[in-house]
């Protein structure tokens, strides 16, 4: 089976780095940028049909914007997902926007009866593993339930596909198995460093685990995607992340702020050793990791053994400039306080994306602006709340 793609981000949906202007494109009424997107993708990726893919983990903020780029290009999907950080509501979501349902399997990863039942019973012949605990904290305190999840469906997913024949898989891993790398922007030879926490070990036990995999049995074709730092939401506003407790990460907390949900932003120290003092990371467009995910499944039919692709944009911003750009954005003004350091953080990171680009032909193009503005109407969406276009 064949799978050609270009890459879809080259019609670009008028992103731009430029201030917010209501009268720019990417401002139109979310219906005609939807369409825009879908042209885009229908022109970018041409699939051969008859094959499904299983989107695990895919009713949350991730894989449901993955499978939302399968769909619109005609795609079948199928998405197991046990909800535990989800709502059904996001299969929805993902069946509006796309224009076509995915079919929706409510289960666990580590069910292994389950995994075989459903290899069997549909066409499925690639695998994109989404399914994941993420919250840094809490895997301090529950470690055992960390690497469970996320090692262990790791394995029993390999598992099942082996079993089934099933030999691609694109997994979602993090920058956090660098861990504080020595030299910036990261690629993908520097040392996978030692994380600090159970999260970043589970990411990284699951990379060892398919490393070997693959190295046991040459049908295997892997892609480890190195997440940088996910933001943004679908540009319609219909489609984002939904944190079911208290936001641990930088933007989903300062969208409650925005909302009002929250007094104010806390800052995790302004003593580092960048320009302002504060964190910077490289953060790039949900929409354009989905891409990603794409292109990286396209590469990895012509491939055999563990490819690893960082997906970031290569530019970091610190903690203040991601505050600010978004008040340029909302017109909104964040309150903040300038708190400790927290535990486990490190000062800068972003990555070197040349790899992706040369492998894979994808670049993240979608600006700051863009990923701020598409968060925040996605958070007026759902509370029902300002209008983003009368908050500049
Ligand atoms: P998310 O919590 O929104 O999505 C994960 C989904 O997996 C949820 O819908 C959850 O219900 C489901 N899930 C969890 N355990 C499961 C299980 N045992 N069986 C079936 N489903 C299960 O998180 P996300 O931000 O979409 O992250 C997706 C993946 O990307 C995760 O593996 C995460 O570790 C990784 N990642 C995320 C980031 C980030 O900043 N969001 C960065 C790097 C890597
Ligand atoms: N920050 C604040 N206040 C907050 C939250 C965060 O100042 O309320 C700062 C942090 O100190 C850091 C920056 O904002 O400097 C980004 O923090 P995030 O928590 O948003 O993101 P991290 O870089 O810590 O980690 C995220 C994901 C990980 C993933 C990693 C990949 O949470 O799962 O990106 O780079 F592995």
């Amino acid at each position: 089976m064949n799978c050609t793609y270009r890459l879809a981000n080259k019609v670009e949906l008028a992103d731009q780095s430029s201030p917010y202007r209501p009268e720019q494109p990417w401002f139109l009424p979310p219906h005609r940028r939807i369409e825009t997107i879908y042209e885009a993708i229908a022109d970018g990726v041409t699939c051969e049909g008859g094959r499904m893919i299983l989107i695990t983990g895919g009713a949350g903020y991730i894989g449901a914007h993955v499978a939302l780029q399968w769909l619109g290009n005609g795609e079948d999907v199928v998405i197991l997902d046990n909800l535990c950080n989800s709502q059904r509501a996001a299969i929805e979501r993902i069946s509006t926007l796309a224009g076509k349902r995915p079919e929706f399997i409510q289960g666990d990863v580590r069910n292994r009866r389950l995994l075989d039942n459903l290899l069997r019973d549909y066409p499925i012949d690639a695998v994109v593993h989404c399914a994941g605990l993420k919250a840094v904290g809490e895997s301090v305190r529950e470690p055992l339930r960390y690497f469970d999840t996320n090692v262990g469906g790791s394995l029993t997913l390999c598992q099942a596909m082996a079993q089934a024949g099933v030999f691609h898989l694109v997994f979602s891993s993090s920058a956090t198995v660098y861990g504080d790398c020595a030299t910036l922007p990261i690629n993908e030879n520097c040392a996978t460093g030692q994380p600090t926490n159970p999260y970043g070990m589970s990411k990284l036990m699951s990379e060892n685990i398919m490393k070997s995999v693959a190295s046991s049995d040459p049908r295997w074709s892997i892609g480890l995607l190195r997440y940088f730092n996910p933001i943004g939401a679908h540009p319609s506003g219909l489609l984002g992340e939904a944190p079911t407790s208290t936001p641990n990460n930088l933007l989903p907390y300062l969208l409650e702020v925005a909302s009002g949900q929250r007094a104010q932003l806390s800052v995790f120290g302004n003593d580092y050793p960048t320009p302002d003092g504060t964190g910077i990371r490289d953060y790039l467009h949900v929409v354009d990791l989905a891409l990603g995910h794409v292109c990286a499944l396209g590469a990895l039919r012509d491939r055999h053994g563990v490819s690893i692709w960082n997906l970031g944009t290569g530019r970091g911003y610190s903690v203040l400039e991601v505050v600010s750009a978004f008040e340029q954005v909302t017109g909104i003004k964040i309150p903040l306080r300038i708190e400790a350091r927290r535990p486990g953080d490190i000062a800068r990171c972003w990555a070197d994306p040349q790899k992706a680009l040369e492998e894979l032909g994808w670049q993240a193009s979608r600006s700051l602006h863009s990923m701020l503005a598409d968060a925040w109407r996605w958070q007026c969406n759902q509370l029902g709340q300002v209008d983003v276009r009368q908050a500049n």
